[in-house]
């Protein structure tokens, strides 16, 4: 059978068989599949040899290039020993030197690792964990949460509940427990000769008055640190964490910082909670956390967090759990993708990356169809002046044409390439997304 032949098959196959993620899939009639079957650095290859630079890390996962050669390496010894046990009442070797390792990146503050599977069940733990902690600690009333406007935490129940992107939550209202939403930072916000400090300020205002009135009824301040992704690659100034910080603390509210976009130096540090100098209560981690290899989440916390659980009372403990909850080969992966942080020195080699992409963006950064040209750490993102409803299709489609996986949110196109991009493949990647700018029709 041709190689075409059967890639046409297996997208039949795939549209009857699979329900692809967060996609309409009726709009697949016209938008095809893509069948990958093999990927290598930056690069995914589909079934009839066509290749496309994964410029946004498959949905923000990938750190090091797609089957890099020491993950893999580390997964096949890992195969050959443990491929999983249960994590309540055992223990292994992968998950401990995971967490102790993870603690140290922390400066051992945060120095309890809950486990799961996947970002949303990040932060599912950290909202029951507050609320419990709360109540352990005699303040019951503490049941409420409070995230910034444009908010993503994941689309489970209750990180539904703390998201604020109407087009995933709308629908689900009914089912989803109420929570409130403070002004959020996002520089573009800014009035005319407002700097993004200045902004920052002001909402951290927002956010204090909140308090105010309600912290007695509240248990956590949930916030992505530095840049809010799903709503749009959203950028604010570091002081806005710490005076959020000095906040949290002022009320008795804790502060829940969500890096499952943002961590493993995809903000420039290793997370972005230290750009601010200051210590969450909750740190949730997943995607990169693996290298994009495996489904892993975990949530870290304070000792006094940790202490207000432990207890002869059976009932005062955390008595949550994932069949998955530290599985060996995620854990695996993970000291891999730590080892390969720490043996090639990358948030250093980062910044050198970072100039060189800017540098290579100047020309969309001037297009005169894009706007509000950003960039934190290894995130570049850019709104396009376009009057098309179904703008993010039309140029995903025409991205793939020109070997690109651009996955723009809206009118907001993004990069948020692997670690390992090359110059050339950065020149290709700046000079054909300029192009696509220059193709698009005239509004
Ligand atoms: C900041 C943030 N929190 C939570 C999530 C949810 O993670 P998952 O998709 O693994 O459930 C995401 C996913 O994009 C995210 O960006």
């Amino acid at each position: 059978m041709q190689t075409s032949t059967r890639s046409s098959l297996l997208l039949k196959r795939s549209l009857a068989a699979v329900w692809h993620p967060c996609t309409q899939m009726k709009q697949h009639e016209w938008l095809p599949l893509v069948p990958v079957v093999r990927g290598a650095g930056c690069w995914l290859y589909d079934a009839d040899g066509r290749r496309y630079l994964d410029a946004i890390s498959s949905w923000w996962v990938n750190l090091f290039g797609h089957c890099h050669p020491r993950i893999n390496a580390a997964l096949v010894d890992q195969l050959g020993k443990l491929e999983h046990v249960l994590l309540a009442g055992f223990s292994h070797e992968p998950v401990v030197e995971l967490s102790e390792r993870l603690s140290s990146a922390t400066g051992r503050a945060l120095g309890h690792c809950f486990y799961a599977s996947d970002g949303a069940s990040a932060i599912e733990i950290a909202l029951k964990m507050s609320f419990h902690y709360w109540r352990n600690r005699g303040s019951p009333a503490k049941t409420r949460f409070v995230s910034l406007a444009g908010s993503y935490h994941g689309e489970t129940l209750g990180a539904l509940a703390v998201t604020d992107v109407r087009l995933f939550k709308d629908v689900y209202a009914p089912l989803v427990m109420a929570s409130s939403q403070v002004a959020s930072p996002d520089w573009r916000l800014a009035e005319k000769g407002e700097s993004a400090y200045d902004y920052a300020v002001r909402c951290a205002g927002a956010l204090e008055r909140h308090l105010e009135r309600h912290h007695a009824e509240t248990a956590a301040f949930i916030v992505e640190p530095l840049v809010q992704g799903a709503s749009g690659m959203a950028m604010h100034d570091a002081e806005y964490l710490r005076r959020a910080r000095r906040i949290c603390d002022r009320y008795g509210v804790h502060l829940i910082a969500d890096e499952i976009m943002t961590g493993f130096g995809r903000t420039g540090t290793f997370f972005a909670f230290a750009e601010a100098g200051i210590t969450p209560d909750f740190l949730c981690l997943s995607k990169g956390i693996t290298g994009g290899y495996l489904p892993l989440s975990v949530v870290m916390t304070r000792d006094a967090v940790y202490q207000a659980f432990y207890d002869d009372d059976v009932t005062r403990g955390f008595l949550h759990s994932h069949s998955y909850s530290g599985n060996t080969l995620a854990c695996r992966a993970a000291l891999a993708t730590l080892d390969l942080f720490e043996g090639e020195r990358v948030i250093e080699a980062n910044r050198v990356r970072r100039s060189c992409i800017t540098a290579a963006a100047r020309p969309i950064a001037q297009h005169p169809r894009a706007r509000n040209f950003r960039n934190t750490g290894m995130i570049w993102a850019f709104e396009v002046e376009t009057a098309d409803p179904s703008f993010a299709r039309h140029f995903f489609a025409a991205a793939l044409e020109q070997e690109l996986l651009l996955r723009p949110l809206g009118n907001t196109v993004y990069f948020m390439p692997p670690y390992v991009i090359r110059e050339d493949e950065i020149e290709l990647l700046a000079a054909r997304t300029a192009a696509l700018l220059d193709a698009l029709p005239p509004d």
